[in-house]
């Protein structure tokens, strides 16, 4: 489903990410891990079309969307959620879900009474969707809370929300499992898994273990820019490079800590 072949980003001197290859299954959970500053949120960036790689190719479905921008990969059905969720405070829970951009029905008719009937009953189905999913997230007794009010598991769930309202082939999510409450957390990968189920490839960014070894096959591993490995969670656990690289990146964190 997903294709990246050494995949490059520099920012100014630094190589955030250094030669990146690398394959997502149509249908699987796979699962991208690695110490901080390894990389992987910026190589979700440029699968996301945030920001151009430096060097290297993106294949999606058969196409290839090496430079294209957010809006053209969400339009294609490859959407990301953010480590930090970003919904529109002020407004309803219901609304932000309802704010996601679909086919944009009005700039497709010309004809302006047609066009008013059907902006209408393109409401009137976007609201039905937004219940609809509201409902599978167990969100349905929020709809009308200000987004702002939702705790950060909450959020986390309306972002995926907000992910699911385009129909998308494909979900990048970034720390999904990030700050939450071990209940929420549990909420969350079982949506994940029934989504998953019923069709949709997700690659997930995750750095709790239990999360990942769970919901995730096969889980690439990322450390400094580079791909280290990919296999299933016990290859991955039981592998001395990738030990090596997660106790560096805490040795490393330690001495800042002291340093600083
Ligand atoms: N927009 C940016 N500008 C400059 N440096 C960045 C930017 N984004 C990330 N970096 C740097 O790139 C490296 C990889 O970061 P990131 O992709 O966020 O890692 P990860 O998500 O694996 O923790 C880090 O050294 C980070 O400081
Ligand atoms: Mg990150």
């Amino acid at each position: 489903m997903l294709s990246i072949v050494d995949l490059v980003k520099d920012f100014g001197g630094l190589r955030a990410v250094d030669g990146v290859s690398f394959e997502v299954g149509q249908g699987t959970i796979t699962g991208l891990i690695g110490p901080n500053g390894a990389g992987k949120t910026t190589t979700f960036n440029m699968v996301a079309g945030a920001f151009p790689p430096s060097g290297g190719s993106i294949r999606f479905d058969g196409t290839d969307i090496t430079s294209w921008s957010a809006h053209q990969t969400f339009r294609e059905g490859l959407v990301r959620t953010f480590q930090i969720p970003r919904p529109f405070s002020r407004m309803t829970v219901l609304e932000n879900l309802m704010m996601v951009p679909q086919g944009q029905i009005g700039e497709r008719f010309w004809n302006t009474w047609f066009r008013i009937g059907a902006i209408r009953a393109e409401e009137r189905r976007l609201r039905d969707k937004a219940v609809e999913i509201l409902d599978f997230l167990g969100l349905t007794r929020l709809g009308e809370e200000a987004a702002g009010n939702l705790s950060g598991g909450q959020m986390k769930l309306l972002e995926l929300g907000r992910a699911l309202m385009s129909d998308p082939k494909m979900i990048l999510l970034d720390e999904p499992g990030a700050g939450i409450n071990p209940t929420l957390l549990g909420e969350i990968v079982d949506r994940i898994a029934e989504l998953n189920k019923r069709g949709i490839t997700f690659l997930i960014i995750e750095h709790n273990m239990d999360m990942v070894m769970t919901l995730c096959h096969p889980i690439i591993v990322m450390a400094s820019g580079k791909l280290l490995m990919e296999g299933s969670a016990d290859e991955v656990q039981t592998d001395s490079r990738v030990l090596e690289a997660f106790l560096g990146g805490a040795v490393d964190d330690d001495a800042e800590a002291t340093v600083g």
